[in-house]
């Protein structure tokens, strides 16, 4: 079964009270989602390999670690997903971005896929998926099953703000697949909308509607 991490430091809780506030605006939430996006790529990365190196100091030899140079890709799912790529590239610049273009139907709730473009070497890297929102889980659960559909191997998911019925539907369709959240939230609205959430994460985004 796969793992649920909430990360619970003090610098995300933070930042995601002014990112849920209604009166944040546009310009404050996109840094606001931006920042925390950092910080929880500096969690997600604890288990990257390292290589063991020596170092010549001013004083002398010291033994050292460097990263391996695993090869990563960040994949957002679009829209609203996009908000968190700048964010985790400041830590990993080097890492590649798909994107995976899904919105949901606001009728059937379910997500309907309209883009992909991924790396070429699919197979080769381990994947961070990324959407502020897991609410019925259908986008999450329909960009996992497009990038295992084209090889990928070792996905994580990583987003704000989650449902329970979300993280639910992940582990039990995809139990490979780890999840990292700032979040977890108490339930879905009959709109299948996060409560307390923080509203439509696209719109607040992007300042539309
Ligand atoms: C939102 C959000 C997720 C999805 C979550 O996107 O960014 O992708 O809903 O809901 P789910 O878990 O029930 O599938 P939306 O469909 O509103 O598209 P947008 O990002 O283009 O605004
Ligand atoms: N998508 C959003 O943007 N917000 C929600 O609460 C649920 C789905």
């Amino acid at each position: 079964m796969g793992k649920v991490y909430v990360f619970d430091h003090p610098l995300i809780q933070h930042k995601l009270t002014y990112i849920r506030d209604k009166r944040t605006g546009t310009k404050e939430f996109r840094e606001l989602v931006d920042e925390v996006a950092t910080l929880m790529a500096f969690e997600i990365t604890r288990d990257l390999p390292l290589d063991d190196v020596e170092v010549e100091t001013p004083v002398t030899t010291a033994k050292a670690k460097v990263l391996s140079g695993k090869k990563l890709g960040i994949v957002p799912i679009l829209r609203a997903g996009i908000g968190m790529v700048d964010g985790i590239l400041k830590l990993m610049p080097a890492a590649k971005v798909g994107h995976i273009g899904l919105y949901r139907d606001p009728e059937t709730l379910q997500p309907i896929e309209y883009y992909v473009k991924l790396p070429a070497d699919v197979e080769e890297r381990d994947f961070i998926l990324v959407d502020p929102m897991l609410a019925t889980g259908g986008s999450a659960i329909a960009a996992i099953n497009s990038l295992k559909s084209r090889g990928a191997k070792n996905i994580k998911f990583m987003c704000l703000i989650a449902a329970p019925e979300g993280v639910e539907v992940i582990k039990q369709l995809h139990p490979d697949v780890d999840i990292y959240i700032a979040a977890l939230d108490e339930k879905l609205d009959d709109h299948g909308y996060i409560v307390p959430g923080l509203g439509d994460a696209g719109d607040r985004l992007f300042g539309t509607k």
